[in-house]
């Protein structure tokens, strides 16, 4: 029987499109603990070096993941690529009665159009071994009427997608991340007191009691890229908030 359950990370590449903060961040600081190497993308220079200098140095690209040339040049002169990590994305909160489509559509621009860009760009150089992990949320399964619908499209067509590359690219494996509530700066735009009333209800309402901590949801990431026999799964970590 084998004993080695998990593929160990020491010495692989790994990729994190959305790493400069975060989930992705925690992610790359957990696999870098764990002796992978990592390239962190994301959209603000600046951010992308105090996020390498964070986790003891790793390597950094500039673009916007829905702008399809900029991550095609960020991908051209990158080093083989074991696992491929795609966080990156904002939120773009809106009733659709009240708000701007084409800004609550950069929510499908950014997670489904920006997935699609960068798995092309990065498959030439993905290993067989090697795995993909997108990230969809909690909204695909409990949609909120609070302004969440489009975000909830993607995260559903994220799972679709990951489903269907799972066959597709095979034998890379693809799975998706689902979290629920998760103390990051992703709630930073909707201000100080709209952020502090979310995670107020979140905390009487979910049965563990608390928001989720990015580094709860590296590490349940990490377990997608190394169990081997992970793959088309769609690993909900949301403290059972789907259930509430
Ligand atoms: N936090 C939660 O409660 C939660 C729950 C469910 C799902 N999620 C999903 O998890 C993912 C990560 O969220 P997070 O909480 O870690 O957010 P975060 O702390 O705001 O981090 C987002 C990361 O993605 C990058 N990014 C954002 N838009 C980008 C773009 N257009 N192109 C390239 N990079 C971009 C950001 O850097 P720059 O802004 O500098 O580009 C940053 O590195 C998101 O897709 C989010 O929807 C989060």
């Amino acid at each position: 029987m084998n004993s080695c359950l998990t593929q160990p990370l020491t010495d692989t590449h790994i990729v994190i499109v959305g790493g400069s903060a975060g989930i992705g961040l925690a992610t790359a600081a957990t696999a870098k603990a764990r002796g992978a190497s990592a390239t962190l993308i994301g959209r603000n220079a600046e951010r992308l070096e105090l996020a390498s200098k964070d986790i003891g140095g790793a390597r950094t690209g500039v673009a916007d993941i829905s702008d399809r040339t900029q991550i095609e040049t960020v991908f051209a002169n990158m080093s083989p690529i074991d696992h491929l990590v795609i966080t990156a994305g904002s939120l773009q909160a809106g009733l659709v009665a009240e708000s701007d489509p084409d800004r609550l559509l950069r929510a499908v621009d950014e997670r489904i159009a920006g997935a699609l860009y960068v798995i092309k760009a990065a498959l030439p150089l993905m290993s067989f071994q090697g795995s993909i992990v997108l990230t969809g949320g909690q909204y695909s399964d409990r949609p909120t009427g609070q302004g969440t619908a489009l975000t909830a499209m993607a995260v559903r067509g994220i799972e679709a997608l990951a489903q269907s590359l799972a066959l597709e690219l095979s034998p890379i494996r693809v799975n998706v991340i689902a979290p629920g509530l998760i103390d990051t700066a992703l709630f930073d735009s909707l201000g100080a007191d709209i952020r502090a009333g979310i995670f107020r209800a979140a905390t009487k309402s979910l049965p563990v009691g608390r928001v989720g901590t990015p580094e709860e949801v590296a590490d349940a990431i990490i377990f997608l890229l190394t169990n081997g026999y992970m793959n088309g799964e769609v690993l909900h970590i949301d403290g059972g908030g789907r259930l509430v």
